[in-house]
């Protein structure tokens, strides 16, 4: 989603820098991206449509000593992908670049009816009421802060004004932005402080301002508190860089990268298993009635596969969707154990419902980012993280951190176990997940014909069991890499509605391992056949002795290893994973960056 850059800087490469900082942020994905510097003399702004390379090949930098610079990548919410709409906004005074909403616009905008709107974005109010602020006689400072009192909503904003070049403010409320610290250089404000140059940073609290000056070829910074009180100091924490430049390595994008990490993802996952890390989160589901999980998108299958598993050994076991949570009244029991799957820990809807539990039910956030807002909520009420350490994940398809979600969900369970059944029993479970690794490096060799899925109108992922929350995930995967219109069903659902779609034109993928079941699916498929459908059966060697129609034209299997529940969930997975990614490649999509998505969702 947007992402945010902004420079003070002694140097004179600012726009190269801010450049860099956009290409680096371009994973969140976006649509639209525009930068502007600021003098003494003069303030400059460019923006345009479509990519971080689109800017830089058009930019015509003029001759300035600018000390100050922002930039933005925008996905758009309020007001269509058009140039007039990037980031920042401006009204020739006051420029700013802002992630987030600002929810009360359309009333805000009453309180200025003289101004001119250039955009159709929300962003625009914060511009002209700094501007209106100034214009009364108020101070930079003063106008940043009555203008965000008057703020609904989130934001995360970067500011500059003209009539004073020699400041930049920086503030937010719910979106992340830290600030860093350039050795000799000056400061890097950034949305994701992981990706930025800089040797040491903070993050800004809700409503806090940051103030960073420039005097005498020096930068000074500032923090008030949202009571205007300077805050005597703040911690620098000292920053892990991460780079992406060249990590692809010899895989054609980070989508293909990222697939084939999960053996290794999932093996590193086993070894933290091993070392004992999951004893607490056991201890915590012991004499639990009611798990459930938060999440979305992706991290909202792993946990419905979660579901099946701790159904199976735990408890009765719910998923929450968030954003229906969050205002739409549903119930959580006070004894209930709630786990909030993200991998990025900033998706704002399972942060809501993250905000509306924390003080009151046993919470454990599992996420990829330790530095996320999510994990810092966690600590700051000393609630426990789990890190699924799958190692951070560019593609917005997300695929190494499902199933590296799915290893910390089968790990705690595996500790469950040991200490609510047996030795024996865990000890079982821990040799299956061990196998895993091995598995997918199989899979992963597979190239799948995918003709069929090329030519359909209808494709319907089909599961059962476990493989019913896969066939989501799979259709997810279609949707979002390939642009291909998918549904998962559970497979005995079909005859209840969506059997109507199927003609010559419909391919069904059925998920069907051959331990558990297999009979009931494999009638579902004949269901399909018998009407002319297509059928891509996934399945195994137990599976395939069963089926019936395998020498039907009809039918195309793809056989992958035998497997129990546990296994089941990886190996399919991945396999879906694979055949959306296949079906991207053939189709020509941008599958590393898909057309409308971001990674890291900050709007409801
Ligand atoms: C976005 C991404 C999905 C992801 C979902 C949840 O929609 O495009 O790939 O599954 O957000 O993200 P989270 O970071 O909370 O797991």
């Amino acid at each position: 989603m947007c992402g945010i850059v902004a420079i003070a800087s002694k140097q004179n490469d600012i726009a190269d820098l801010l450049l860099d900082g956009l290409t680096n942020l371009e994973y969140r994905g976006y649509d639209s991206a525009g930068i502007a510097l600021l003098s003494e003399q003069q303030l400059w702004r460019q923006r345009c449509i479509g990519s971080v390379k689109n800017l830089r090949d058009k930019l015509q930098l003029p001759k300035m000593n600018a000390h100050f610079g922002i930039a933005h990548t925008r996905w758009a919410v309020r007001g269509g992908i058009t140039e007039a709409n990037a980031h920042p906004q401006s009204d020739g005074k006051t420029v700013v670049v802002h992630n987030g909403i600002i929810e009360n616009t359309n009333d805000l905008m009453k309180c200025i009816p003289d101004a001119i709107w250039e955009s159709q974005t929300d962003t625009e109010i914060v511009v002209h009421l700094i501007s209106h602020f100034v214009n009364k006689g108020q101070s930079f400072y003063e106008a940043t802060r009555n203008t965000i009192k008057m703020l609904v909503g989130t934001f995360a904003l970067v500011i500059l004004h003209k009539n004073f070049p020699n400041v930049m403010i920086a503030t937010r409320k719910v979106n992340p932005l830290s600030i860093g610290k350039m050795h000799n250089i000056g400061f890097f404000i950034s949305s994701d402080v992981s990706m930025a140059p800089v040797d040491s940073f903070v993050d800004l609290a809700d409503n806090e301002i940051c103030m960073i000056s420039h005097c005498d070829n020096e930068f000074s910074v500032k923090f008030f508190d949202s009571e205007d009180k300077e805050l005597p100091y703040k911690i620098w924490r000292k920053a892990n860089k991460i780079t992406t430049s060249s990590s692809k390595g010899d895989f054609a994008d980070f989508t293909l990268k990222e697939i084939n990490e999960q053996p290794n993802v999932i093996q590193k996952c086993i070894e933290t298993l091993d070392n004992g890390d999951y004893k607490h989160v056991s201890e915590m589901m012991k004499n639990k009635d009611f798990i459930n999980f938060f999440g979305c998108g992706s991290s909202r299958y792993a946990g419905l596969i979660g579901k099946y598993l701790y159904e199976k050994f735990i408890c009765f076991t719910n998923v929450t969707i968030p954003s229906e949570f969050n205002y739409g009244y549903m119930r959580n029991p006070n004894e209930s154990l709630n786990f909030c799957l993200s991998q990025s820990g900033e998706t704002l809807d399972t942060l809501r419902s993250l905000e509306f539990i924390i003080d009151s039910r046993d919470v454990v956030v599992i996420t990829n980012v330790a530095n996320s807002t999510m994990s810092k909520l966690a600590i700051e009420h000393s609630k426990p993280i789990i890190d699924i350490c799958a190692g951070q994940e560019l593609s917005v398809v997300s695929t190494k951190a499902f199933t590296a979600q799915l290893a910390v969900i089968v790990s705690m369970l595996i500790e469950f176990v040991r200490l609510s059944y047996s030795e024996s029993e865990a000890e079982y479970l821990r040799d299956k997940f061990g196998e895993v690794p091995k598995m997918l490096k199989n899979v992963l060799q597979m190239n799948f014909d995918v003709q069929w899925l090329l030519e359909s109108s209808t494709i319907l992922f089909l599961g059962r069991g476990i493989c019913y929350p896969i066939a989501l995930e799979g259709a997810l995967k279609l949707k979002e890499a390939a642009y291909l219109h998918a549904e998962g069903l559970p497979a005995g659902e079909m005859k209840h509605g969506p059997l109507a779609l199927i003609d010559e034109q419909s391919v069904c993928i059925a998920l069907a391992p051959g331990y558990d079941n297999f009979e009931k699916i494999a009638s579902n498929v004949y269901e399909v056949i018998a009407r002319k459908g297509k059928v891509m059966l996934f399945t195994d060697e137990v599976g395939l002795s069963q089926f019936a129609e395998s020498n039907s034209d009809l039918v195309k299997v793809i056989t992958l290893p035998n497997c129990m529940d546990v296994q089941v969930a990886f190996v399919y997975s991945v396999a879906v994973q694979l055949l959306a990614y296949q079906v991207a490649k053939s189709r020509g999509t941008n599958i590393d960056r898909p057309r409308n998505l971001a990674k890291s969702v900050t709007v409801e």
